[in-house]
This record gives structure tokens, C-alpha cells and sequence, in this order.
């Protein structure tokens, strides 16, 4: 897609269709004498996501004018404009409108808010329609018109460009099916990912973790013929860097049966999403390594597929973790905890001084919050403080969860250091706490996007599926970092 900024008048854009915004009570005055009916009966109110199509308005040079409901002016920030611009391009490409445009008046013309505009219609253009036959209209250009001058347009265009269509690809490679996604093939899109941007990928096999005594991890891929892949990303700043070196870790879980402890069958098919955290992490190095922040980071996934089957680990095995911690396997379907305790070992190793992971963790996690907020947990409130403020700005919402010391009380195993679950109360508390003991002193984060992960069904303003979260706050974070 064409992504074009422009200081032409809205009624000079030329476009097939010009959005404009629709706020509650606010007639738009060029349009208001041809559409006073509409306007009265309530046809046009500006409620959020309301959108109406007007061909050849008058006194535009626009083929169309479509009119985005954009609720109450005072509740309108950038996350209702980001998403309100993906529902009016979902709203045009259904129609088959290939070139749109938008018109933001001078309050909205901010770096901010066109950078939110972007991303809405980048995210909004996307459909999981890889392996259809038939595909869908895709935009070919999309112009913001602004309405003012203000710092870093051109910037805050580009640099939304790059993370919205990082974030696409997450999505694409998230919702990739399980037959075709594999450890070594998600491996393999993270090599030529690294490729196209300039990154460092190195993989490391089965063997190589052998050596390495990943046992935990292992545990996880030993029930299943496809073999494991720790994939490392690394991207190095030029030039005079920050002190820290951020580490982001996110669960690879290809497909997840539950292994021995096996899963109903209803509903088994989402588990190919159980590497959306591993995906983000993905996407996040692919605009890190575009954007250049003045921070080393280092991407970390641990790809397996949680299988049951003749070799695969049964309830009550005990496996060495890389850390030297034994582990009582009570549940094989708590396999996430198991692989991210060794890439949270790897990655302190290597010399991450910073850590955040991503994973679709707990069904707790979603019983919880439900699938509006991702939880956040953290053992150091001033990584909790860059991270909050990193994904508050980008719209992708978290709510800190408690970690209370007690809870670690039900991490009690006879045999073991560690059982891999707690019981039902707190279970993503507790699942939480296994990895904390892993991050140990390391100021850590990390995020149960259980719920967050993919849609059901599809938003407005956003298809069905992965939904790439959260790629924008790790690139933000990656961005603003200051020591
Ligand atoms: N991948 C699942 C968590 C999950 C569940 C993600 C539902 C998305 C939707 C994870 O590996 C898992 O199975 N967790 C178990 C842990 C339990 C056995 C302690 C769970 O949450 O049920
Ligand atoms: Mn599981
Ligand atoms: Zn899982």
C-alpha cells in the first residue's frame, strides 16, 4: 500500500473515496446542506464505527465522501482514531475501493494522530486469506491530508508504516496453520526476516540444547516428530548505545494438544495460536531493525509443537531446567511455563540485562480479563513503569496483575524444586511465578495475551485471528528507551 502525506484542502483531494470525520452532533459544514435530512432524522449521528457512503458530494473532488462515525469529540484520542480508520477502510474494501484518503482538520494533525490513522488502515487492509484461492480488494493508497503543521509528520508516517506492517506480518505468521508452521518452519521465517532487515538469526537445534541442558524445554518437544528451535534474533545499535540490552522472549508453541494431559477437542484448532507471543516477537525485530534504536536487543523464541505420543513426557516426569531447577511436570499441558523457564535462563546468559516476555499463557489469564486486556506481571516496578507507558500510548491495553509472595506457596512439588502448576486459584499468578523464578533478579515483564492474541470474531475494524498484539509496545519500548 501507498502510505502519502498531503497539505491539499479536503475538498481538492482527489481520491475514490475521502474519509472524513463523523464526531456526535457536529454537522460537517460543507456537507451539512446536502445531507440535512440525513442529519435530522438521526441517520447521521457520529456514533463510533457509523459510517456513510456519499457519492459525488458536492464541491469534492473525491468520487466519494464516506463519512466515519467518530463518537464524542471529548472521548476521541488516538486508539479511536486507529481503529475507526481501520472500520472505514474495512467498509471501502468490501465495496472494492482500492485508493482512499483522509482529511484530519487541524486539531488532529499531529504526528500522533497520523501515525494512528496509518496503522488503522494498514491493520484494517489485512485479511488472513494467505491460503485462499479468492482474495479480497487490498487498498493500494492511503493519503492523509493534514490541516496543520506540526513536528514530525513525514517521521511518524514512515515509522507507523514500518510497525503496522511489522505488526501484519505476526498476524500472517500467527495465523498460519499448524501443518504448515512448524518449529523449524517458524525458524525459517525468522532467518529470512533477518535477511530482508539486516538482523543476526541464529537457531539453535535439538542437539545444541542437549549440550546446553535445556531440559525443560526439551521435555515440551520430545513428544512430537517435528524437532525443536530456539531462535535467536539479535540487533546491535551503531554508534554510542545504551547501557542495557532488552531481551524479548516470546512462546513458541506451534500447536498445542495439551500433550499426555490432553485437550478436549472443541476448540483444539485455535491452539496453533499458542506461538502468537513467539510471532510478536517477530514482527517487533523486523521494525526494530528498521527503525534503529539506540538499544541492543535480542529476540528469543523457543519454537515447539506439544504433542503427545510414544516418547513424549508424562505427568510426573522431572526434567533439568538450564537454570539447574528441577521441575516436576505435573500437567504437560502447562508446557509454555517449561520452554520460556529455559529462554528466560538463555536469554540472562547471553547478557540481556532486561526481559520481556509474551505468551498465550493461561486459560486463567482470559477468565480473568476476558480478551480486552492482556495481564501484565512484572518483579520490578521500574520495568512495569516503561512497559505501561510504552503500550499506553499505542492502544494495547494491560492490566497489572498482583504477585503477591503467597502465591508462590503453591508452587510446593515433593519430588522437585518446582511443580509446573499451582492449581486452579490464580492460575495465571502462579504461572507467572514459575517464570519469575526463572527471570530471577532480572527486571522482567511478562505478558499472558491468552485472551489478546486473536479475535473470535472480527472487529470492525480488524479480521478475525491474530491480531498481532503486542508488537507496537515492544517496538515503543525498544524506541523510547532511556537508561
Ligand atoms: N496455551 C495454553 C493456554 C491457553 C488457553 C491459551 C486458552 C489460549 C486460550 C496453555 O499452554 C495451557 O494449556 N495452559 C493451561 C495450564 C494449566 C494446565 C495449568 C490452562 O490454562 O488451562
Ligand atoms: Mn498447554
Ligand atoms: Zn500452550
Amino acid at each position: 500500500m501507498q502510505i502519502a502525506l498531503s497539505r491539499t484542502a479536503p475538498a481538492d483531494i482527489e481520491s475514490d473515496a475521502l474519509i472524513l470525520l463523523q464526531f456526535e452532533g457536529v454537522p460537517l459544514d460543507h456537507l451539512k446542506p446536502h445531507l440535512q435530512t440525513a442529519y435530522d432524522s438521526g441517520e447521521i449521528a457520529g456514533k463510533a464505527m457509523e459510517m456513510t457512503l456519499v457519492h459525488h458530494p458536492a464541491g469534492f473532488r473525491a468520487t466519494r465522501v464516506l463519512l466515519a462515525g467518530a463518537g464524542k469529540g471529548e472521548r476521541f484520542a488516538t486508539a479511536e482514531l486507529r481503529n475507526g480508520i481501520g472500520a472505514a477502510i474495512r467498509h471501502l474494501k468490501s465495496r472494492k475501493i482500492k485508493n482512499a484518503a483522509l482529511a484530519l482538520d487541524a486539531n488532529y494533525s499531529t504526528a500522533e494522530f497520523v501515525a494512528a490513522a496509518v496503522e488503522g488502515a494498514i491493520l484494517g487492509d489485512y485479511d488472513p486469506e494467505a491460503l485462499k484461492t479468492e482474495k479480497s480488494t487490498l487498498l493500494e493508497s492511503f493519503t492523509v491530508g493534514v490541516a496543520a503543521e506540526n513536528p514530525g509528520l513525514e517521521e511518524a508516517m514512515e515509522r507507523s508504516r514500518i510497525v503496522a506492517e511489522a505488526q501484519n506480518f505476526t498476524r500472517e505468521v500467527a495465523n498460519e496453520p499448524p501443518n504448515q508452521l512448524t518449529p523449524l518452519a517458524l525458524a525459517d521465517r525468522a532467518r529470512k526476516m533477518a535477511e530482508t532487515y539486516g538482523l543476526e538469526c541464529e537457531v539453535l537445534d535439538q542437539d545444541r540444547m542437549k549440550q546446553l541442558g535445556m531440559g525443560t524445554l526439551l521435555g515440551v518437544a520430545q513428544g512430537s516428530l517435528a524437532p525443536p528451535a530456539l531462535i535467536l534474533l539479535r540487533y546491535k545499535p551503531e554508534g554510542e548505545t545504551k547501557a542495557a540490552h532488552l531481551g524479548l522472549v516470546g512462546k513458541g508453541v506451534t500447536f498445542d494438544t495439551g500433550g499426555i494431559s490432553i485437550k478436549p477437542s472443541e476448540n483444539m484448532e485455535k491452539m496453533k495460536f499458542d506461538m502468537a507471543g513467539g510471532a510478536a516477537v517477530l514482527g517487533a525485530m523486523q521494525a526494530i531493525a528498521q527503525l534503529k534504536p539506540p538499544i541492543a536487543i535480542t529476540g528469543i523464541v523457543p519454537a515447539v509443537e506439544n504433542m503427545p505420543g510414544g516418547r513424549a513426557q508424562r505427568p510426573g516426569d522431572i526434567v533439568k531446567s538450564l537454570s539447574g531447577k528441577t521441575v516436576e511436570v505435573l500437567n504437560t499441558d502447562a508446557e509454555g511455563r517449561l520452554i520460556l523457564a529455559d529462554a528466560l535462563t538463555y536469554a540472562k546468559q547471553i547478557g540481556c540485562t532486561h526481559l520481556v516476555d509474551a505468551a498465550t499463557l493461561t486459560g486463567s489469564i482470559v477468565i480473568a480479563l476476558g480478551t480486552l486486556n492482556s495481564g501484565v506481571f512484572t518483579n520490578d516496578t521500574a520495568m512495569l513503569d516503561r512497559w505501561m507507558d510504552a503500550a499506553r500510548t499505542q492502544g494495547e491495553r494491560m492490566w497489572q496483575m498482583p504477585m503477591d509472595e503467597e502465591y508462590k506457596e503453591q508452587l510446593k512439588s515433593v519430588y522437585a524444586d518446582l511443580p509446573n502448576i499451582g492449581g486452579r486459584p490464580g492460575g495465571s499468578i502462579t504461572a507467572a511465578w514459575f517464570l519469575r523464578e526463572f527471570a530471577d533478579g532480572t527486571p522482567w515483564v511478562h505478558l499472558d495475551i491468552a485472551g489478546t492474541a486473536w479475535l473470535d470474531d472480527a472487529k470492525p475494524w480488524m479480521a478475525k485471528g491474530a491480531t498481532g498484539v503486542p508488537v507496537r509496545s515492544f517496538v515503543h519500548l525498544a524506541l523510547n528507551w532511556q537508561d
